[in-house]
């Protein structure tokens, strides 16, 4: 509900204007009454949002869908049935077969599909993308991504908590506990960042409290496609850590470290060279970066931005579709291939390390 809850659309470009914010329909109207927005247009049920909706001279031009996952297929399922764009939160689904066939609906119907793994938003992510890409680090030559929380340390699914309970219900989380809702995060980084895809796994994931059903902390060994190695490490057992994202990346020449909690430096370190800090805004860096950020240099901006700027390019593309049918998304938002790859990744770690299998090939 983060997306919704908080304004990630401070640039003026995207107006919420109906909503199915509960299966309540007195709570969707209070929700949309908070919101602003018209009571007729606060809907208790998605495929009668749809519906309605498309019935409309002002219809809405793209759905974003922030329930917990069991939900996600079938919301982006009938949006785009109805002809609406759609931006979901992550994962893309709860297993690789939804995903597969969320692919052949956004295919079938050729409509926008976007997916808000919010750590591309920075931009200083998007900057040590652009970094990689150039060749400056040469050939990538190891990687590690770490993801740790320490929230689920307690068995806190236990008190009702509402984040915590779906979470660790396997029928509304889908087979992966932390590696589904934070791993898919880590792996994205990586692919993204480093521009490599991973193309073997060995996973080691396990479950520390006796009444949980899914994953609470996963390490997964990884070869990148050009061979390189990689550690991938995620908890939420991690007691203390709040929401420790860091990415490192070697190549040739030197490496890039880049935290989420510090998350407007990004450290060069060179081989042969002194190291150097970029900072968030500055003028040395590329306008597309630049534009990623809103306020000076120095002036912190975060993970509402991030999303912001995702949700930004997002609707470029949205508006761009007006006058040009065949409009792309910019390639710095995530769609449906990194969904497809993401739930592959939870669903061949989550076989591999229960079936004890240690090195497996990444599949589709
Ligand atoms: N991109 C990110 O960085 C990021 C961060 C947090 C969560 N998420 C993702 O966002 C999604 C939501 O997570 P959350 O932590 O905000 O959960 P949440 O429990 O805070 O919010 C989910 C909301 O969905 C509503 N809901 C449930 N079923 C519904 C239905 N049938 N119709 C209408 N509303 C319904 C619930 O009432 C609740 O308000 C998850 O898929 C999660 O993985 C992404």
């Amino acid at each position: 509900m983060l997306a919704v809850e908080y304004d990630v659309t401070p640039d003026g470009q995207i107006e919420l204007v109906a909503g199915a914010f509960s299966q309540d329909s007195g709570k969707s109207r209070q929700a949309a009454k908070i919101y602003g927005i018209d009571e007729d247009r606060a809907y208790a049920d998605f495929r009668q949002m749809m519906e309605r909706e498309r019935g409309r001279p002002d219809a809405i031009d793209f759905v974003t869908i922030v329930t917990p996952n069991h939900l996600h297929l079938p919301v982006a399922r009938a949006a785009m049935e109805h002809g609406f764009h759609v931006m979901s939160d992550k994962p893309a689904a709860v297993n690789l077969a939804e995903a597969l066939e969320l692919q052949s609906v956004v295919e079938a119907t050729g409509l926008l599909y976007g997916l808000t793994h919010t750590y591309t938003g920075y931009p200083l992510v998007r900057e040590a993308r652009r970094i990689v890409a150039s060749g400056a680090l040469g050939q990538i030559r190891r990687a590690l991504v770490v993801y740790s929380q320490g929230w689920l340390s307690e068995q806190v699914e236990a008190t009702g908590q509402k984040q915590a309970s779906w979470r660790s219900d396997p029928a509304k989380s889908g087979m992966g506990g932390a590696i589904g809702d934070i791993g898919v995060h880590a792996f994205n980084l990586l692919e993204y960042v480093s521009g490599r895809r991973i193309a073997e796994i060995c996973p080691s994931l396990s479950s520390s409290l006796p009444m949980r059903l899914l994953d609470d902390d996963c390490n997964v060994l990884l070869k990148l496609d050009n061979g390189a190695p990689g550690v991938l490490s995620v908890s939420q057992i991690a007691a203390g850590d709040r929401n420790r994202l860091t990415l490192d990346l070697y190549g040739e020449k030197g490496g890039l470290h880049w935290e989420q909690e510090d998350p407007n430096q990004l450290h060069l370190n060179w081989l042969h060279r002194p190291s150097e800090t970029l900072h968030a805004a500055a003028d040395y860096l590329t306008p597309p970066t630049r534009a990623a950020y809103r306020l000076p240099v120095g002036h912190p901006e975060g993970l509402i931005e991030a999303f912001a700027n995702i949700y930004r390019d997002f609707a470029a593309a949205v508006r761009a579709r007006a006058t040009e049918p065949a409009a792309a998304m910019s390639d710095l938002v995530p769609g449906i291939e990194a969904g497809v790859r993401g739930m592959a990744f939870v669903q061949r770690a989550v076989e591999a390390s229960r079936a004890g299998a240690g090195w497996v090939k990444f599949t589709i």
